[in-house]
C-alpha cells in the first residue's frame, strides 16, 4: 500500500469483521496512514450498528477522510450506514467494484465482507478505494438524486 499524506481512515467492525480490521489495520499501520478504530475489539459476538454509526458519525463530521466497515457479510453495517445522509457505503467484494465505488458513486465507506473475501481480497480492495478519485461530471448529477426529497 503506497502511503497517502494525512488521510486517515476510520474503522468499524463485529465480531464477525474483527480479525479481518485488525489486519486491515496492521496494514494501515505499516504504511503509517492515520486511524481511528471504532471497535469491536474481539471475536464476542455484538451488533454492528453499534459501532456502524461511531463510524458514520465521524465520517460524516469529516473526523477521518473514509471509513472502511467489515461484517460477516457485509450487508447489515454497509444498510446501517447508509441511514446516514452523507454516507455513501458501498459493498466492495473486489477491486474493480472499489475502484467504481470512487469513481462513480464517490463512496465514502467501503464495506467488506469479511467471510467471503480473503485477507490479501481485502487490502487489494481498500487500496484501490482510497487511491481513486470521483469522476464527477454525470456522476455528481446522479448522487445528488439520491437523497429522498
Ligand atoms: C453475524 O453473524 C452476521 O450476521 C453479521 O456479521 C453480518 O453478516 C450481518 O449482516
Amino acid at each position: 500500500m503506497q502511503k497517502y499524506k494525512n488521510m486517515k481512515i476510520g474503522f468499524a467492525a463485529d465480531h464477525a469483521g474483527y480479525q479481518l480490521k485488525s489486519f486491515l489495520i496492521e496494514l494501515v499501520k505499516n504504511k503509517e496512514l492515520e486511524f481511528v478504530d471504532f471497535g469491536t475489539n474481539s471475536t464476542e459476538s455484538v451488533d454492528y450498528p453499534d459501532f456502524a454509526h461511531l463510524l458514520a458519525v465521524a465520517v460524516e463530521n469529516k473526523d477521518v477522510d473514509y471509513g472502511i466497515a467489515v461484517c460477516g457479510t457485509g450487508n447489515g453495517i454497509n444498510m446501517t450506514l447508509n441511514k446516514h445522509r452523507k454516507i455513501r457505503a458501498a459493498l466492495c467484494w473486489n477491486s474493480e467494484i472499489a475502484a467504481l465505488a470512487r469513481k462513480h458513486n464517490n463512496a465514502n465507506v467501503c464495506s467488506l465482507p469479511a467471510r467471503f473475501i480473503s485477507e490479501t481480497e481485502a487490502a487489494e480492495i481498500i487500496e484501490t478505494f482510497i487511491s481513486t478519485d470521483f469522476e464527477g461530471g454525470r456522476h455528481q448529477k446522479r448522487i445528488d438524486k439520491i437523497e429522498c426529497k
